[in-house]
């Protein structure tokens, strides 16, 4: 056996064993009494009793094991130009110091503090700064409009938020304040205290009575030292888009986590500690949480603060540029980023500019959507490194499927991230509720208990926390994701099973989109659904049916829906395309034919539902995706290789 099935087979066989020596890589102030609570199935934690602090790990470790000259963070901001590199020994003073600010505040363990947050250093500051005295960070992505922030905060109920005057968008100043300042008067709770990082690029007023500023707060608070918390004591929130507008607070703990991320570092992406590694993703995703802040931290390496994009800042040679400059040994992106730079590089004459070899890049790791072959096959031809697509979502906080090499590097399948993570049980579901049968396509779940690392509740609703993925297959986890697993083991994530799309890596939820359609005076249903795009894998298009007697044109209330998304969910939602539509195709029961729908806009074949109210429906949506650009005029229902997307 090689090393991957030793530790797959073993991770399966003897769970406690596996994770016990696992979690002897970190510092514990004292041991957990049993390393897996199964004593409340199908409610399970990991490592009970064990007291830890992830800051400390993260950071005061490695200062007092040597490693406080090696620099911690580089942050490059291409379009402002500027650059900053933190040492570890740097970083534990400045989180000492805002983790100080926050005591000041009056902040303590089990409080919960909200990040909204542009790509600075002050982000990872700010999040282990709660990390080291247990209060719980919710980062919330910055191209979130005002109305999602509000939701969260309402959720959560921050004691402080942190902010920045103003994030850089490619070469676009966004000011935060005002938006933050719009979030607030939206919500029903109100923090105690906002916390403002003054930027050069945007002023700030400290008008408010809640406002505070970074520096200030910093300078006059006296640093604090790491809390010893308990393993399962939450470490974070971070919403993620459920099916609904209400999003969903995903909780992580403390030791599970640390323990599963830092095993991550070596087994999968074959780091180091001391070396560089680069999550070119935002901190408002768990991309960002888990690779650009805890991971690479917890393991030793540099990680980097990169507040650019793929193309355009200045060119789609960006990324060769910051991997020899920095030096990095492994990049992780999501698909979307690759795309991009192929279409504006093909031949990809930029990167001869720079010698990435040369400065030891040695992998590339994907993930976030599907990775389509002829991307990963662009970037293998011209990196001439191992290109990795693995399989994750918010609530796993790591990788659930992918090619580990840092256990056993096995051929890559185009199409499908490899096989099973050690620790993680992947199971397809047939439509009777049982397993399914080598190569058969279906819900794809995991086996209960899930690894150390994954969620562990949802903020305050476990009832959500049960029926969302727990219920509908009895000991195991629902993953949300539909495909099949082949004679050989690898995993092919085709499809999500619910009303949830990735518009260039963002998670984002057609229903929350259809909510804020719906309160349109003038609308009376309307459908969202995702579509293929080449740039951004997915991007949202509606289909809205006007109430009778609206006497206004479909050309004056389009606009008025477009900008109403932008202004409600953000501007990352890329919603721009709607038509209006008679009657939208729906089972007798009622539910409209998403699936259906998303088929035909996407040429793809698709079965007319046994259960449809009336099938002609079918062709007048047909001819208004034409008009929209999507769907084939002469693309018949074809049961040829067709899945009833609806049925699951
Ligand atoms: N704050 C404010 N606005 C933001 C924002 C932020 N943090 N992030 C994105 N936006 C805005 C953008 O300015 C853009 O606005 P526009 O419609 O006015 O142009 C909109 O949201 C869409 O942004 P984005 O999704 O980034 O698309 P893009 O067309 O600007 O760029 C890519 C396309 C592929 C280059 C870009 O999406 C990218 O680099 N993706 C990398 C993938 C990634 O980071 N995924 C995260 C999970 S791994
Ligand atoms: P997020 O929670 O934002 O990380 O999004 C998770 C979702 O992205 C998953 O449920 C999948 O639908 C999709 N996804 C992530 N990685 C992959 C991948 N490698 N292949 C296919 N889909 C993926």
């Amino acid at each position: 056996m090689n090393p991957y099935e030793l530790a797959y087979q073993r991770s399966l066989s003897d769970p406690e064993g596996f994770w016990g020596e696992v979690a002897e890589n970190l510092h514990w102030y004292s041991k957990w009494h049993k390393v897996l609570d199964d004593s409340h199935p199908p409610l399970y934690r990991w490592f009970h009793g064990g007291l830890i602090n992830t800051c400390y790990n993260a950071v005061d470790r490695h200062v007092e094991q040597g490693r406080g000259g090696q620099c911690a963070i580089i942050w490059d901001s291409p379009t402002t130009g500027a650059q900053r590199h933190i040492t570890y020994a740097e970083l534990r003073d400045l989180v000492a110091m805002c983790a100080g600010a926050l005591v000041a505040e009056g902040v303590t363990r089990g409080d919960r503090v909200i990040l909204y947050m542009p790509m600075i250093p002050e982000a990872l500051i700010a999040m282990l700064a709660c990390a080291r005295i247990g209060a719980i960070h919710s980062v919330v992505f910055g191209g979130f409009a005002p109305n999602e922030l509000a939701v969260r905060i309402n959720d959560a109920k921050p004691k402080v938020i942190f902010s920045a005057s103003c994030g850089i968008e490619g070469g676009t100043v966004i000011p935060y304040q005002p938006l933050l300042h719009k979030a607030i008067e939206r919500s029903t709770h109100k923090p105690d205290r906002l916390i403002i990082v003054r930027r050069p690029q945007a002023e700030v007023s400290f008008s408010s009575r809640l406002d505070l500023d970074y520096d200030s707060a910093i300078a006059a608070a006296r640093a604090v030292d790491c809390v010893p918390l308990l393993a399962t004591d939450p470490l974070y929130i971070l919403y993620t888009s459920g099916t609904t507008g209400d999003p969903k607070g995903i909780v992580r703990d403390n030791g599970g986590h640390a323990v599963a991320l830092k095993w991550t570092m070596d087994a999968i992406y074959d780091v180091r500690p001391g070396e560089v590694f680069w999550a070119a993703s935002d901190v408002g995703w768990v991309v960002g949480h888990s690779y650009i802040v805890y991971a690479p931290l917890l393991h030793g390496c540099t990680t980097v603060v990169y507040e650019g994009k793929p193309v355009g800042t200045p060119d789609p040679g960006a990324f060769w540029r910051v991997i020899t400059e920095h030096r990095i040994s492994t990049l992780f992106t999501a698909p979307t980023a690759f795309r991009a730079i192929k279409r504006e590089d093909p031949n990809a004459d930029y990167l001869k500019k720079y010698d990435v070899g040369g400065a030891g890049f040695r992998a590339l790791f994907l993930a976030g959507e599907r990775s389509d072959p002829q991307t990963i096959q662009w970037a293998e031809h011209h990196l001439k490194v191992p290109v990795i697509d693995h399989w994750w979502q918010t609530e796993t906080g790591w990788a659930i499927a992918a090619n580990c090499l840092g256990l056993h590097r096995y051929s890559v399948r185009y199409g499908s991230p490899t096989l099973p993570v050690p620790g993680w049980d992947v199971r397809v579901m047939s439509e009777d509720g049982r397993l399914a049968p080598i190569g058969q396509s279906g819900p794809l779940v995991c086996r209960l208990p899930l690894p150390p690392g994954s969620l562990v509740m949802l903020w305050q609703r476990e009832d959500r926390y049960r029926t969302s993925y727990l219920q509908a297959y009895p000991g195991y986890y629902q993953s949300g994701d539909a495909g099949y697993i082949d004679e050989d083991g690898y995993i092919y994530v085709m499809a999500r099973t619910d009303d949830i799309i990735n518009v260039a890596g963002h998670r984002l939820s057609t229903g929350a989109m259809e909510e804020v359609l719906l309160a349109h005076p003038d609308v009376a249903e309307c459908a969202v659904v995702g579509v293929a795009d080449s740039l951004k894998g997915q991007i949202p298009i509606g289909l809205i049916c006007l109430k009778a007697g609206v006497a206004r044109s479909e050309t004056q209330i389009i606009p008025e829906l477009v900008s109403m998304v932008r202004e409600r969910v953000g501007a990352v939602a890329a919603f721009k395309t709607l038509a209006r539509v008679q009657r939208l195709p729906k089972t007798r029961s009622g539910k409209i034919l998403r699936g259906t729908i998303q088929k035909i806009a996407d040429d793809k074949p698709y079965k007319v539902p046994a259960t449809i109210d009336d099938p002609e429906i079918l062709n007048e949506i047909k001819a208004s995706l034409y008009a929209l650009g999507y769907a084939r005029k002469d693309n018949k229902d074809n049961n040829a290789g067709a899945s009833d997307s609806d049925s699951w």
